[in-house]
């Protein structure tokens, strides 16, 4: 599995937006594998604000910095992609107890269909535990203060599309 490509990872998720608390997941896994591909769910039943292009190209903005992380998206099922990608790793953070459940059901589920590829969780830092991309769209769409919690050109679009609509 780490045949030529070194160790590869995939770091799946809707980010929609990417948050600092995603980006503080990729600040601490990157130095620990050979590549880490973050990758969006581009057809996603939860409706997201921006489309999977405009998710990936704040990916690309906020990740340029580092040089063995791949921005991508996918379709389908993510152990069918982590096989294309050749990762034995899939790349998920854990901030409180209530993510466990979900994370543990798909963590199972995904190696029960693909038992070579290992899910690993990682806790962002405490500054980070509490923020989602849909706590993050609620407080700036109700006019609070969201700096710190998103990179500011994250930030920059996201008052565009949540604060000048129609206008
Ligand atoms: O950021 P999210 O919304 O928590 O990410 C969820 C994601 C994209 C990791 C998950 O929905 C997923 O892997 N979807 C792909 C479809 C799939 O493989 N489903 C079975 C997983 S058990």
């Amino acid at each position: 599995m780490q045949a030529d490509g070194g160790l590869v990872a995939v770091y799946p998720g809707t980010f929609d937006p990417v948050t600092n608390g995603h980006l503080d997941l990729v600040q601490r896994c990157a130095p620990l594998v050979d590549r880490l591909v973050v990758s969006v769910l581009a057809h996603e039943t939860k409706s997201p604000l921006f489309s999977a292009e405009e998710r990936v190209d704040m990916l690309k903005v906020v990740l340029r910095g580092f040089l063995n992380v791949e921005i991508d998206f996918f379709d389908g099922l993510l152990i069918d992609y982590a096989r294309r990608k050749k990762a034995r790793l899939i790349l998920r953070g854990i901030r409180a107890i209530s993510d466990y459940e979900y994370e543990l059901q798909m963590a199972l589920m995904n190696r029960r269909l693909a038992p070579e590829i290992e899910t690993m969780f990682m806790m962002a830092g405490e500054a980070h535990s509490f923020i989602s991309s849909r706590l993050v769209k609620e407080v700036i769409r109700l006019g609070g203060n969201i700096s710190g919690l998103v990179p500011p050109s994250v930030e920059e679009v996201l008052r565009r599309r949540l604060l000048n609509q129609g206008g």
